[in-house]
């Protein structure tokens, strides 16, 4: 596995490889990997002949600054299970705002789908999203990158983005990967302690509460809201939001008519955790 940390370097070594007439897959992170960023860069390499993956914790999307500062940094581990992977090229670059972050001044902000859930509690989340993932896209000019649908709103955003800029890149959705009692996995779940490691599944199964209710008939957005509520906060979770949303517009869906995203955001000892079920009536 190449690992490479300049832009112009990454940006010849695809280059390269598409002038072999090899397609290009990519999968970016923010490090700190697991078994769900693996499942991702095994899709990439269904959907391309070569796999570039990224590492940056991307400072500008992150809306309170110990969030960041807490947020896991395993460089080193994440490159030996990206190599152990198959990844042909790792891209960790120390920094992408050649300015500093405060003095950048160029932004991707997509209007449309960023109002509700992640977009109306992390105020410029998405902007720091779209903008650091523009900038990945023009470095690695992959032909296909995959996106965790854990993050559903985040996968939406980025195809509206590629669609409206004409990036002519295929975004590709990754299932969401569960640990063995339902938790989603994330790179947030290693800063929970052990009691509320075991709390947190209280997400999952409300979700699934959910989808057995859908199953027994119940269509009312607010019921179901409600009572996926009312299982977190029995566990001492804090709900930031649980939303019913359309799973084209992202807007709140009063009733469940047509296929639609039940969303989820809690703390759990100040760990912000989120997953999401998909339903249809
Ligand atoms: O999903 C993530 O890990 C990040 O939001 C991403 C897409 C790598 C951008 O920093």
């Amino acid at each position: 596995m190449e690992r490479l940390t300049e832009g112009e370097a990454i940006r010849r070594w695809t280059r390269a490889r598409r002038a072999e007439g090899k397609r290009v897959g990519f999968v970016p992170t923010m490090g700190n990997l697991h078994a769900g960023h693996l499942s991702l860069v095994a899709l990439a390499r269904e959907h391309a002949d070569v796999v570039v993956a990224s590492i940056y914790v991307n400072p500008t999307q992150f809306d309170r600054k110990d969030d960041l500062a807490a947020y896991p940094r395993t460089l080193e581990a994440d490159a030996a299970l990206l190599e152990g992977a198959g990844v042909d090229a790792l891209f960790a670059p120390a920094n992408l705002y050649p300015y500093g972050e405060e003095a950048h001044t160029t932004w991707v902000d997509v209007d449309e789908l960023t109002k509700e859930l992640c977009g109306a509690t992390r105020p410029g989340h998405f902007r720091g999203v779209t903008t650091v993932v523009a900038k990945l896209f023009h470095l690695v000019a992959p032909d296909v990158a995959v996106f965790g649908d854990k993050d559903f709103q985040q996968r939406r955003v980025i195809e509206r983005m590629v669609r409206d800029l004409d990036f002519g890149i295929a975004i590709v959705p990754g299932p969401i990967v569960r640990e063995a009692d339902g938790l989603a996995m994330s790179s947030r779940n290693s800063r929970l302690g052990a009691d509320a490691r075991a709390r947190a599944v209280a997400i999952s199964r409300a979700l699934g509460e959910a989808r057995a209710a859908v199953s027994a008939g119940e269509r009312d957005g607010r019921a179901l809201e409600g009572a996926v509520r009312a299982m977190i906060e029995a566990a001492g979770g804090r709900v930031d939001y649980v939303e019913l949303v359309d799973e084209e517009t992202l807007s709140p869906a009063a009733e469940l008519v047509a296929p639609s995203i039940l969303a989820v955001a809690a703390f759990f000892d100040g760990v912000r955790l989120i997953d999401n079920a998909r339903l249809a009536p």
